[in-house]
């Protein structure tokens, strides 16, 4: 079967991003979330990049009209029936995932093959809320979508090797890199960077170094692209901590478990810069400033 119409469920920090790159690589693409206002504001998300894309010629016009073309958001879970692969990118908690796969399955056709972008949940959890196990792969994509060069597929002992190829040509039709990884928590990727934020927030609490020294000792000494605070106020406190309780539930092992300041910040409603405050405060968004957190 062919790949050519996506639906995508959630359109945050991730779906938008995924939409995006999906609508680009050609495919007729349905985006869902939960209200008007969120597909406006996801939808203007990827209109600003497309433009900007347009604007420094790496697209021409009639591209981006042809991308926009494509893509299409929606209120209504029944406008996904038609796609070929959905791909969900809602909030990282399992009933959440659970209720929206079991009710995909229930509307949409058995061929029609699921994919889900979390961070930490098994897929095999996932998956035996439907009736698809075999039809159900992780599709596990890095934000920023648009840049970031890799997905991670994943299969779980249940999925059907046709379909899981099926889906490792289409991550390398987005033009990612695909790497292949099993359902492990956390798979390859998050099993080895989460701990990584996890220690740095642990490292800032017992007073080691400030927000910007730990952020500039990573960037300057290891040549990171972004600090392990930017980078967890870039992937939003609220996910790195659902992240720390999953994979710490799974593994019981103290490196997971989130740190008492992650909690409390997210309790603050300190979400990172989606939330416009994190471990730096947002306000102007080209000068971040460290806020002062103890
Ligand atoms: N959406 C689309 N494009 C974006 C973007 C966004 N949110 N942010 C930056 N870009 C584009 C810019 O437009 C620019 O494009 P051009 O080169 O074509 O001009 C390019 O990316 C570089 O951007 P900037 O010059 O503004 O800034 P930068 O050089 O610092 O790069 C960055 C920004 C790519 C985000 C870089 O800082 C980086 O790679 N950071 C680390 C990101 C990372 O580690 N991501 C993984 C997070 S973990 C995860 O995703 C898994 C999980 O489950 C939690
Ligand atoms: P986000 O909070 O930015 O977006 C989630 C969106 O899902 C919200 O806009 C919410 O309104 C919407 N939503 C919730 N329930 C929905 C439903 N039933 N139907 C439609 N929309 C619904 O979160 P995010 O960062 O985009 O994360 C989404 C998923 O991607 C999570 O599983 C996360 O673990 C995973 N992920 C996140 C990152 C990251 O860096 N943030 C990277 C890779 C994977």
């Amino acid at each position: 079967m062919a790949i050519e119409k996506v639906g995508i469920v959630g359109c945050g920090l991730m779906g938008s991003g995924i939409a995006q790159v999906s609508a680009a690589a050609g495919f007729s693409t349905v985006v869902r979330e939960v209200s008007p206002e969120l597909v406006d504001k996801g939808l203007a998300g990827i209109e600003k990049n497309l433009a900007r894309l347009v604007q420094k010629g790496t697209l021409s016009d009639q591209q981006g009209r042809e991308i926009r073309g494509r893509l299409k958001g929606t209120t209504v879970l029944e406008d996904l029936k038609n796609a070929d692969l959905v791909i969900e990118a809602i909030v990282e908690q399992l009933p959440a995932k659970r209720e929206l796969f079991g009710a995909l399955d229930r509307l949409c056709p058995e061929k029609t093959i699921f994919a889900s972008n979390t961070s930490s949940l098994t897929i095999t959890e996932i998956s035996t809320a439907t009736r698809r196990p075999q039809r159900f792969v992780g599709l596990h994509f890095f934000n920023p979508v648009p840049v970031m060069k890799l997905v991670e597929v994943v299969k779980t002992i249940a999925t059907d090797p046709a379909v899981y190829e099926e889906v490792v040509a289409f991550g390398t039709r987005l033009g990612k890199t695909a790497v292949r990884a099993n359902d492990s928590t956390g798979f390859i990727v998050n099993r080895l960077l989460v701990p990584y934020l996890l220690d740095a927030i642990r490292a800032l609490e017992e007073g080691v170094g400030s927000v910007e020294d730990i952020d500039k000792g990573m960037q300057l000494g290891c040549n990171h692209p972004m600090g392990p605070l930017t980078l967890t106020d870039f992937v939003g406190l609220d996910t790195t901590c659902y992240i720390a309780n999953i994979m710490f539930e799974e593994f019981k092992e103290k490196r997971f478990a989130p740190p008492p300041l992650l909690k409390r910040m997210v309790q603050a409603g300190l979400y990172g810069r989606k939330s416009g405050r994190g471990f730096y405060d947002y306000t102007d968004p080209k000068n971040p400033r460290s806020i002062k957190l103890m």
